[in-house]
């Protein structure tokens, strides 16, 4: 196939092409794309714009200007090899992709390929006079709907947390004002290092979503853990679920705050007071809210979960560490407080680690933890519009959750009996009553044992009515 070069056209031909793209919101690159292909397919059918969700499989010929837009950057880490899966992946679904790689990445996977599979060139210089007059950092940065960085390395991350720019990649993720999607890719060690903590931290602050890592086998030989980049496919929904346009959805336009999973509690540096919360309950109760169309941060103690599609996510240890982030993602118009935190810590935890004596164990002092249902139900400013808290119990059940909900000042309580016999702790399905206030009543609904995944749908369900009508 002939290349074409649009530098040696000549000067009328290049402003008005110029104009032509400017009025479309496309590079000059793009626009000559577009009028090829719509003078190779004259009978071409433009789609109904909107998102790409259900129009997977379309064929390239019937593509045209509507499409959501996406522009991959891709880091240099091993998993390079799966952002040209995800290419694909993110193609099938009917999005356009553009490529930067940055300089390590090449040492990983080639231009050409990325070129090949996005049927684009992958740009890769900053300072390329080609690429600077086709497209341009600031029109690579803009002319998007979404960035996703796959793999995000540590690397990339740290350049990214401090605002450098010395390189395209760099430049393109400072000069943009369109949401970026980040999936670390790296080893374990790297990924639990304080600094790399520090600078995702920073990235969850200046609004970056993350997606993963997940936990599991390395590429390098007998390596295992959290720092595996997310699948492709779970990237490409997650961004597909960002392209969705906004304001849509029963929760649509509502910011939910969903706590969940257990705290630890150090004891010295190696040991913790934790519980057997798996978070699933919190987890698909966030996924289900994302779903609704609400914006969702979810604050996580730790838990063995991949983050759910469309949800902030912010990992914690503490309940003090939780209480912090719970009070930095006010204001919110729901927060459901789904997370067992632990009712105490250790006041004298040790700063080594505690060693066996001959004079007997150690004295553990217990002190109290933060209340975060009472802080936030009862909060001079920034109470939310609902608050709902979790109330986990082994024995009278309904009787210690009405006492829950009058002692806390929260509006419900989801209440369900983790007695060992229930399974309900780390099981899939859960049987909830959700104790409801209304002045001085309280109203029981019990529901019939269900799936984790159908007590979020439902309670999400109920919310979206619950907030509606208080809005009408
Ligand atoms: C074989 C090899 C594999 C690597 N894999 C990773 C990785 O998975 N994640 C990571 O953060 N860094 C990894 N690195 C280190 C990065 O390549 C290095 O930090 C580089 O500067 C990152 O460049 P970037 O900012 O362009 O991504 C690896 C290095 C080598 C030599």
């Amino acid at each position: 196939m002939a290349s074409l070069t649009v530098r040696k056209l000549d000067e009328a031909l290049k402003a008005s092409l110029r104009l032509r793209a400017a009025k479309a919101g496309r590079s000059v690159e793009d626009e000559v794309r577009m009028i090829l292909r719509e003078a190779a397919e004259p009978q071409a059918v433009k789609p109904p714009s909107g998102p790409a969700r259900n129009q997977p499989h379309r064929t390239r010929a019937s593509f045209p200007i509507d499409l959501p837009r996406v522009t991959l950057i891709i880091g240099g880490g091993i998993a390079a090899y799966k952002a040209l899966d995800l290419i694909r992946r993110l193609k099938e679904r009917g999005i356009h992709v553009r490529c930067v790689m940055t300089r390590a990445a090449q040492q990983f996977v080639t231009p050409l390929t990325a070129g090949a599979l996005a049927d684009e060139r992958c740009y890769t210089d900053l300072f390329d006079a080609q690429s600077e007059f086709d497209a341009g950092h600031i029109r690579l940065a803009r002319d998007t709907d979404l960035i996703i960085v796959a793999p995000a390395t540590a690397d990339l991350m740290a350049k990214m947390a401090q605002g450098q720019a010395d390189d395209l990649a760099t430049a393109i993720l400072l000069a943009t004002n369109r949401p970026v999607l980040v999936a670390p890719a790296m080893n374990p060690l790297m990924w639990a290092n304080v600094a790399t903590k520090r600078n995702v931290a920073q990235l969850v602050r200046d609004g970056v979503s993350f997606i993963g890592p997940n936990s599991g086998e390395m590429a390098e030989a007998n390596e295992a853990g959290v720092g595996r980049m997310s699948e492709p496919t779970e990237i490409a929904i997650a961004a597909e679920a960002m392209l969705r346009p906004p304001h849509t959805g029963p929760l649509a336009g509502k910011k939910i705050l969903i706590t969940a999973g257990p705290t630890h509690e150090p004891i010295d540096p190696v040991r913790y007071i934790a519980n057997r919360s798996s978070g699933k309950q919190g987890y698909a109760i966030a996924a289900s809210a994302a779903e609704a169309g609400a914006d969702v941060t979810l604050i996580s103690g730790p838990v063995d979960l991949d983050d759910p599609v469309g949800v902030r996510v912010i990992r914690v240890e503490s309940a003090r560490d939780m209480l912090a982030q719970v009070d930095a993602a006010l204001p919110v118009d729901i927060a459901i407080f789904a997370a067992a935190v632990a009712d105490w810590r250790v006041a004298n935890a040790g700063e080594q680690k505690i060693k066996k004596t001959a004079s007997g164990m150690p004295p553990l002092q217990l002190v109290e933890n933060p209340d975060i249902l009472a802080t936030i139900s009862k909060h001079q400013q920034n109470r939310p519009q609902l608050v709902i808290g979790f109330a986990a119990e082994t024995q009278n059940l309904i009787e210690n959750a009405t006492s829950k909900l009058k002692r806390k000042g929260c509006d419900w309580i989801v209440a369900n009996d983790v007695s060992p016999a229930s399974g309900v702790m780390g099981g899939d399905r859960n049987t909830v009553h959700i104790l409801t206030r209304d002045k001085a009543d309280i109203a029981v609904d019990s529901w019939p044992v269900m799936t984790k995944e159908e007590v979020a749908d439902a309670l999400v369900a109920k919310i979206a009515s619950t907030i509606g009508q208080q809005n009408s």
